[in-house]
């Protein structure tokens, strides 16, 4: 059986973690742990993008060696991916042997192939940012802008992609591959992009300009352009050229966002694989950004949210949760501190936590702390477990669809049933009674509020791994493996002993 393959983007490790970055991260995390619930064998990639001017430019502000410096920088991107409690089983560095033998052996084969070419290029330098101009970048009066300092006419041999010839090939393949790109909409903008000429690829750099790169193979006096270095990392760390590399290959999901789709992804990549005769991968997982007050999150801006704050603040599994429940895959979304408070208090605290220690709470009171049989069919109790029915075919459609926020909305809209059930059921008013059918009624609507936050927990499990499997055991039960057999409703935890009460969102100062 193939493997279930998903990645994310690689980051660059010139910057510091983001919240983009961990959003990114958890998307995948959420997918990949659903995947693995509903059976599949998973392989889940992610890594750290590291060459090219600006780690060498921040190395030697540093002073010290890119490679040190990239060192530092993967163990802080790895810590947040620690911090996020990500199942990655990889993680792949650019600066690693596996990677670089790969992307020279790719760069050989389409230089045999006749699909690379020397060629001399003329245009506008400017020294002070160590990049090509183009006549767009000038000023309206004909000037270069101030940022460039001086700005010369150079000409410089490099090497060139053949990518225009498959330019037409690419459309084709775009139109007929309703589930290349997700969301459908971006397919659009890759489409309108495509209607323009697309200009043979540069993919040297010159050693004087740059050193910090993978040297091409055919020509030591070049490094590699590094997205012709970084989308191989989707192949190289699974071995490509190896026996097994097709039990993850081609990719379920490349997971990236919006920025990196035209040209990278959807231009660059495909070609790539289409002229090294490799296949394509299922689909392009787009996401949207994170803005704050309505910006891109960015170094200049000094806008940039850490996520760091707020897991040390409010633990990892409320900060995932709220980032799957605040963005529509595909969207933007506007990041609000005051709205993650809302979230947590509300959603959270109120909801679920409340829900798990009145059930814990009065289990200990009335039952001894153990799940009694659910005898008592009445309104109240059909009500619920057919809105359970609902809710498990509703959620599971939506994570299937990457809806992962009202996949959360539909779970929490059943939590919040199960305490108006037991509104409903006042198992503290049943306790004062004296009828027989009361006691069962008491019984029933505890054993009712534990099975329906079990399966609430199973369902919560990509989203909420910790926190699913915490309620899991404080019902006595191990964290949940597979949703198979696991989200009917159902008795199995008759006779479960109970925890005591616990609290599992404390309530915070603003
Ligand atoms: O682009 N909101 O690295 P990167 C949401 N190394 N996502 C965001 C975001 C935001 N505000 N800002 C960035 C690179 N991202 C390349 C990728 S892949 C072969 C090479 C996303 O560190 C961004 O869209 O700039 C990308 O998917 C990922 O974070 C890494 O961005
Ligand atoms: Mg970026």
């Amino acid at each position: 059986m193939k493997n279930f393959y998903i990645t994310t983007a690689i980051d660059y490790a010139n910057g510091s973690p983001h919240l983009g970055h961990a959003y990114e991260k958890v998307l995948t995390d959420v997918i990949a742990r659903y995947k693995r619930l509903c059976g599949e064998n998973v392989r889940f990639l992610t890594g750290l993008d590291e060459h090219g001017q600006k780690v060498q430019q921040s190395a030697r502000k540093a002073g010290i060696e890119p490679i040190a410096f990239c060192d530092a920088q993967a163990e802080k991107f790895r810590e947040l991916c620690r911090l996020l409690n990500i199942s990655n089983d990889d993680y792949i560095r650019t600066t690693q042997e596996r990677h670089k033998k790969v992307v020279r052996q790719l760069l050989q084969k389409l230089f045999d192939k006749g699909e690379i070419y020397k060629a001399q290029y003329k245009g506008f330098y400017s020294a002070r940012q160590e990049q090509f101009l183009l006549e767009k970048d000038k000023n309206e009066d004909g000037t270069w802008p101030e940022i460039f300092g001086e700005v010369v006419e150079i000409t410089e041999s490099n090497y060139f992609f053949k990518i225009g010839k498959y330019q037409e090939w690419l459309v084709k393949y775009i139109s007929s591959h309703e589930d290349f790109i997700f969301p459908r909409f971006r397919a659009k903008q890759v489409l309108e992009f495509l209607k323009e000429p697309l200009n043979d690829l540069c993919i040297s750099r010159p050693k004087e300009r740059l050193e910090w790169g993978i040297p091409l193979p055919f020509d030591e006096n070049y490094v590699t352009y590094v997205w012709f270095d970084a989308l191989v990392n989707y192949i190289s760390a699974i071995g490509y050229g190896e026996p097994d590399f097709e039990k993850n290959w081609p990719a379920n999901f490349h997971v990236i966002g919006k920025d990196i789709l035209v040209p990278p992804h959807a231009v660059y990549w495909p070609i790539m694989l289409k002229a090294l005769g490799i296949e394509i991968p299922q689909s392009l997982l787009v996401h949207g950004w994170w803005l704050s007050s309505g910006e891109k999150m960015s170094k200049s801006l000094g806008n940039i949210v850490n996520p760091l704050d707020l897991i040390s603040q409010f633990g990892t599994d409320p900060f995932r949760y709220f980032l799957m429940r605040e963005m529509n895959v595909g969207q933007d979304s506007d990041f609000s501190a005051d709205q993650f408070l809302t979230r947590y208090t509300s959603d959270l605290g109120n909801d679920l936590g409340n829900l798990v220690s009145r059930t814990l709470n009065m289990s200990h009171r009335y039952c001894e702390g153990v799940v009694k049989a659910q005898q008592i069919d009445e309104e109240p109790e059909q009500t619920l477990r057919n809105l359970w029915g609902q809710t498990a075919d509703a959620a599971m459609q939506m994570y299937e669809g990457m809806q992962f926020h009202t996949a959360l909305e539909t779970a929490f809209n059943f939590i919040r049933a199960i305490n108006r059930y037991a509104e409903q059921r006042a198992p503290w008013k049943l306790a004062k009674s004296e009828d027989p059918q009361d006691k069962l009624r008491l019984e029933t609507s505890l054993a009712c509020m534990a099975e329906g936050l079990r399966l609430a927990a199973v369902l919560l499990a990509p989203i909420m791994p910790q926190v699913s499997e915490k309620i899991l055991n404080l019902l006595g039960q191990k964290s949940a493996e597979k949703f198979e057999g696991n989200l009917a409703w159902g008795q199995s935890l008759l006779g479960a002993k109970l925890a005591p009460q616990e609290i599992l969102f404390p309530r915070l100062q603003k």
